[in-house]
This record gives structure tokens, C-alpha cells and sequence, in this order.
């Protein structure tokens, strides 16, 4: 579907030829009065190429301008100020809607490229942490977006499971372990050994030594080092597989830090045979004076390797692999100066595709206004904050839903939901403060407040297609019944109030298909309706926008435009108790609105429940 702006600069630039389109859509604006129509546009920058005064080129595009979707134009102080044909604009949104369904927003943009997204990567042996949350939850929807958008994506968890963090892990265990304890307690022992490890060195600096000793003896292949090793791996994957499935989250790959270990020797050989590998203080680094960057450390003094030798051997991997056109990296902004250097090694490499590697980072999350360290211990354990969410999304249902089953159910999909909503709310450079108070506020712009709606809106398809016509005159008394439950203020704690939230413990069903009537967009016009199909027309390009940008908040922020826009039109125009035609039209908004919301939680990670 061509988007309106597209086809009134198309339209208005094929009337004059010193024209642009490009330029025109660029220009156009949507002004904040309603007086001035849905679009302006300003022809001062026109004026000069033209040789004519704005006014006299807005007033000359005025008269000859003439188009279906346009219902006037007016000349006003150089500006063009044009009122949409809204009946026409609803009837091609809603007919594209209809004709693609789930589609509705998709495109082949990436057809025929990959893009590896690198997300999550928690480490091991440590507790999946709130800060972990952001690159999952940031990265799942890239991953969605980007489908949608026509590319093949492969999403890749890039555990931190290799690194001297687990010679100190191996010594504590060597030192304070006991097994019993860690079947018992699994990650957290790990984590507590992990803590012991950096108070006891504190006081005993030998420890380190050791440290290092047992990760020398890890990279070599020392067998009681990697039988221990792979235990921590096994039970710190048990936790993180946990969190996924609670946040519905997955990957193509698991291929860690370890997987490289093998990869590496080429990866040196390599950057000797280029001459980039220099001796540095006994380490081996490679120089990044030309892009004004510290050396990028290759190799440590001991020989072992680092992180960023590792990032460079997935990079080759990942390349030639999966035949990758992309590569994102989905990490906090503090990693900003790792990426780069290594990025530049690889360009150093000589490999023209260093330009596909992509950083994308993201803001802190503190807690309470605390910043989050591990080595203090004081993590906050997203597992926990999961089950906190859930339980307290459950404790407001609970005298709403009767049925126990289906009030689990719904609270599991609207307590994550509202996490993971937080977590997108905002652009993804910006800091996030984990507040309670905020995540669960159901009445604020939260993905609670988004699923509900979408949820009013199923229910209203529900009982269309249950309920008999208000013209067939069988039913002519209960048509009277099927009042609309449109006086209930916005705000989802008082919608929670409603009745009929769940028929008889079980999810109302309905059949959207056969609600669909073609036609009948002229009921669509009033002023309660237009924002509404606006919303829906731009659908698309907000999708445009948020895979360019690679910003999930975009998604999150029209999702609240859609809610909102879709609970006025709810309030104000009753649908059920409408005759026929009317009703018809309405309902087709509806379901439109309903698909639409749908799309759009799905491609932000949130489920949509049709009963809440
Ligand atoms: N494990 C790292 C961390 O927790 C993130 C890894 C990101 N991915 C990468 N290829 N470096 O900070």
C-alpha cells in the first residue's frame, strides 16, 4: 500500500516539473491544528526555485490539484494545507489490512540478506541479570523486525562461558567447593564461590596467580579443568533456559566464547602472516594509532586470549558461516570502545565487509537507583523479577478471573509482557531505572494497557459474532442488551472492573473472517474514527522506521498511539447497537485494530491474549 504522503508528493511533483518527490514528502508536515488540515505543506523553499511566492505556487497547486484521496486543498500564507478523503484512506488501509492479515506491516526490504544478531550472551556462572534482560529483550525484537522486513536473521547467543573468570571460578571451587551445595543451589553457589573468590583475594593476592594457572590449564585442555568447566556451563544453561522460555525467547545458535577456542590459532596466524600482531609489554596487541584508538590485546602475556580475539574469531566465523550480510551486536554502550577496536582489526585484516559489523547499543539499567555489579553480589536476579511480575499481575486478576487456570495463564503473558514492554519503552540509548512502581503500572502507557485493549477489542468481535443482528427482527429485544461497555474510563485497572472478562473460565472465540464485510468505509469519517485509521495507515512505515533504526521503541510507541487512539474511538462510537451498515464498518475498524495490535506486540516479544 502506498503510504499518503508518498502519493501527494508523487502527485503534486508530476504538476510541476521543477519539482522533487523525494524533496515533497520530506516537507510535508502533519500540523498540530486541525484547521489546517491532516497534511501541510510549506512552499518557501519551493519559492526560489520556481520564481514565484509560496502563496502563489500553494495556491496554483491548490486548484489543480485533484486526487481520491484528497477532499480539499487550501492556499494559506504559503502554505497547501490538504483535509484528507477520510472514507478513502479508511477503505484502502482497512482493505490492505484485510488482503494481508498477519502480513500487514511486512516487506521484502532485506530479501536476500542475512543478518547475524548477536543477543543476550549472558555469562556463565553467573545469575542471568536484569541488565542481560535489555540485550535479550532488544535483541528478540530486532530479530522479529527484521524477519518481518524481509530478512533471514539469525539470532545467536554468544555466551560468555570462556575467559580467566573461570580459572577464579575453578580455584574458588578448588578451594571453598562442595558439590552438595551446588547441586543444591546451582547458579547461586556459583555465583557466592565467584563473590568468595574476589573478597579472599583481596587479602591473598596469590589467588589470582592460581587463577590464571587454571585457565592456562582450561585453553590447554587439562581434563579435570574441563570436566568441571562443563558443569558450570550445564548448570548455569539450565537457569538461562528458564528465563527463555518465561520470556519466549530463542536462538539459532549457542555458540559461546569455547566454541572459538579452536578457531583461534588461524585467527594469530593470520594477523602474524598480515603483520598486524606487534609485542606490547610482553602481550601481543594490534595498533589502532591510525584510528586514534589504544592497541586492540590479542594475546595476553601467559598466551591466553581475550575477549576481543574471540570477538574476531566468531566475526570470521560468522561471515563465511552463514553467508552473513550483517552482523549485529546487541550490548550495553559501555562495550562501545571494545567493538570499535576490534571492528577496526578486522578492517586492518583487509576485509571490506567490516562495514556489515554493527554495534548496537543500549543504555544502563540500575535498580532502584542502583548501579549492578556481580562481583559485590548485589545482582538482581531477573528470574526473580520475572516471578515477582507475575505473581503480582495474578494478585490483581484475582477476583476478576475466576477460573485459575486461565487467570495463571493470562497473568504469565501480562506480567512478562509488562517487563519487557518497560524494558522498550524507550530508545534504547537512554538508561532504564527498574522501578516497580513503574514496570506494573497497568494504568500508564505499559504493555499491560496495550494487551488489554487488544484483548476489548477480540471481546467485541467475540459477541458481534455471537450476537444475532439488531435487524433481524428475531432479535430485535436483544439487540437492546448488547450495550456497549464503552463508559468505562481508559486506564486498566478500572477496565479490569468490566464484566465478561472470561465467559464461564474459558477464552471467548471468534471468527474474524466472518466479520469481514468489504465496504461501508463512509461510516468511518468522524473525528473519533480518523486518528485511529491514521494510526493503522502508518503502520508500516513505523515498522520502516524501527528496522532502519533498529529501534524497538518505535513498535512500543505506536503500539500506545494505537491503544489510545483505538479506546476514544471505543468511547465514542458504539458499535454493536448501530444499524447494520454502520456496524459493519465499525467492526471492520475493530478487527483491523485488533490485527494491528496483534503484529505489533508480536514483533516486540509480547504475547496477546484474547481474553484478559
Ligand atoms: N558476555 C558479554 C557480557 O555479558 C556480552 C557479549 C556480547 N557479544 C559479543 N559478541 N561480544 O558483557
Amino acid at each position: 500500500m502506498e503510504t499518503i504522503t508518498h502519493r501527494i508528493a508523487r502527485i503534486l511533483a508530476a504538476l510541476e516539473p521543477g519539482a522533487d518527490a523525494g524533496e515533497l514528502e520530506a516537507w510535508l508536515e502533519r500540523p498540530a491544528e486541525p484547521e489546517h488540515g491532516d497534511l501541510s505543506l510549506p512552499c518557501f523553499k519551493l519559492s526560489k526555485r520556481l520564481r514565484r511566492s509560496p502563496q502563489a505556487i500553494a495556491e496554483d497547486w491548490a486548484e489543480r490539484l485533484q486526487d481520491d484521496a484528497v477532499a480539499e486543498a487550501r492556499a494559506v500564507s504559503g502554505y497547501l494545507n490538504l483535509s484528507m478523503n477520510r472514507a478513502w484512506v479508511a477503505e484502502q488501509t482497512l482493505a490492505a489490512l484485510e488482503r494481508q492479515g498477519e502480513a500487514y506491516g511486512s516487506s521484502d526490504r532485506g530479501a536476500g540478506r542475512t543478518v547475524v544478531i548477536d543477543y543476550s550472551s549472558p555469562n556463565i556462572a553467573k545469575p542471568f541479570h536484569i541488565a542481560h534482560l535489555r540485550s535479550t529483550v532488544i535483541g528478540q525484537s530486532l530479530r522479529r523486525i527484521l524477519s518481518f522486513s524481509g530478512y533471514r536473521c539469525i539470532g545467536v547467543n554468544h555466551l560468555g562461558d570462556w575467559g580467566t573468570q573461570f580459572g577464579k571460578l575453578l580455584t574458588a571451587y578448588r578451594h571453598w567447593g562442595d558439590e552438595a551445595l551446588v547441586e543444591r543451589d546451582g547458579i547461586d553457589e556459583l555465583l557466592r564461590l565467584y563473590v568468595r573468590f574476589h573478597d579472599e583475594a583481596e587479602a591473598r593476592p596469590e589467588l589470582e596467580d592460581e587463577a590464571r594457572g587454571w585457565f592456562a590449564r582450561l585453553e590447554q585442555g587439562d581434563p579435570e579443568a574441563a570436566e568441571r568447566w562443563a558443569r558450570f556451563v550445564e548448570i548455569s544453561l539450565a537457569h538461562f533456559n528458564r528465563v527463555y522460555e518465561r520470556l519466549g525467547v530463542s536462538f539459532d545458535a549457542y555458540t559461546g566464547e569455547s566454541f572459538y577456542n579452536d578457531k583461534m590459532p588461524a585467527v594469530l596466524e593470520e594477523l602474524r602472516a598480515k603483520g598486524l600482531l606487534e609485542e606490547d609489554d610482553g602481550a601481543q596487541v594490534v595498533r589502532l594509532d591510525d584510528y586514534g584508538m589504544p592497541p586492540a590485546l590479542i594475546l595476553k602475556q601467559d598466551g591466553s586470549s581475550l575477549y576481543p580475539t574471540r570477538d574476531i574469531a566468531a566475526a570470521l566465523y560468522r561471515k563465511t558461516h552463514y553467508a552473513a550480510s550483517r552482523i549485529l551486536y546487541v550490548t550495553d554502550y559501555a562495550q562501545q570502545l571494545h567493538f570499535k577496536q576490534w571492528f577496526a582489526v578486522i578492517e586492518r585484516m583487509g576485509y571490506p565487509w567490516a562495514s556489515a559489523l554493527e554495534h548496537v547499543p543500549f543504555g544502563r539499567v540500575s535498580f532502584g537507583g542502583e548501579g549492578l555489579s556481580t562481583r559485590k553480589g548485589n545482582v538482581v536476579k531477573l528470574e526473580e523479577v520475572l516471578e515477582q511480575a507475575v505473581q503480582k499481575t495474578e494478585a490483581i486478576m484475582r477476583d476478576k478471573v475466576r477460573d485459575s487456570r486461565a487467570r495463571a495463564e493470562v497473568a504469565r503473558a501480562v506480567g512478562v509482557g509488562a517487563v519487557i514492554f518497560h524494558d522498550l519503552s524507550r530508545h534504547r540509548l537512554h538508561d532504564v531505572s527498574f522501578e516497580w512502581s513503574q514496570v506494573l503500572n497497568f494504568d500508564g502507557e505499559t504493555g499491560p494497557y496495550v494487551q488489554y485493549t487488544h484483548a476489548r477489542a477480540c471481546r467485541l468481535l467475540a459477541r458481534a459474532s455471537a450476537a444475532p443482528q439488531p435487524d433481524n427482527p428475531a432479535a430485535a429485544g436483544g439487540a437492546l442488551q448488547l450495550v456497549d461497555d464503552s463508559v468505562v474510563a481508559d486506564g486498566w485497572t478500572e477496565q479490569f472492573n468490566e464484566d465478561s472478562l472470561v465467559v464461564d473460565g474459558g477464552v471467548e472465540q471468534f471468527d474474524e473472517d466472518s466479520l469481514v464485510a468489504a465496504g461501508g468505509a463512509e461510516h468511518l469519517t468522524d473525528d473519533a474514527a480518523w486518528p485511529l485509521v491514521q494510526a493503522l495507515h502508518r503502520f508500516p512505515e513505523r515498522v520502516e522506521q524501527a528496522e532502519r533504526s533498529l529501534e524497538p521503541s518505535v513498535i512500543s510507541k505506536t503500539l500506545i498511539e494505537l491503544a489510545q487512539a483505538f479506546n476514544r474511538f471505543y468511547h465514542h462510537c458504539p458499535v454493536l447497537t448501530e444499524a447494520p451498515a454502520v456496524r459493519e464498518a465499525r467492526l471492520r475498524l475493530v478487527g483491523a485494530t485488533a490485527q494491528t495490535l496483534r503484529t505489533g506486540l508480536y514483533l516486540i516479544g509480547l504475547e496477546a491474549p484474547q481474553s484478559i
